[in-house]
């Protein structure tokens, strides 16, 4: 089984970097919500992902034309998904004040790196109790 990042040899290196960080931002949600806080990081979640979008989808979606990769619909399909939810999230936070948004956004972005962001050993690497 090869995952398809293989086929981008040295490339791979900076989509796993770039993968870490969602990564890490995830995590660093996590221990808001579990606190109750997540209306005091949100802003800064956002930033980061709307860099994610245009630097890794960027990135990756350069390397899908340049290798022919022939799933590249389907992936491509899935970050315009991502785009559409965290622009809906994002405006959910800034026009209401509901402490369920930065729940919300944990769970996509959990499930985010569990259906789309695959590889890593995600799940044992994300410190959910
Ligand atoms: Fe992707």
């Amino acid at each position: 089984m090869s995952h398809w990042e293989d086929q981008f040899g040295d490339k791979a290196l900076s989509i796993d970097t770039q993968r870490r960080k969602i990564l890490a931002l995830t995590n660093e949600l996590s221990k808001y919500v579990k606190q109750g806080k997540a209306a005091l990081i949100l802003d800064k979640i956002f930033a980061n992902l709307y860099d994610y979008i245009e630097t890794h989808f960027k990135y990756e979606e350069d390397l899908f034309r340049r290798f022919h990769y022939h799933d590249s619909k389907n992936h491509i399909d899935e970050h315009e998904f991502f785009i559409r939810q965290v622009n809906r999230l994002h405006k959910d936070h800034l026009e209401k004040d509901d402490p369920m948004i930065g729940c919300e956004t944990f769970n996509f972005l959990l499930n985010w790196l569990t259906l789309h962001v695959k590889g890593l050993g995600t799940r044992a690497s994300l410190k959910i109790q």
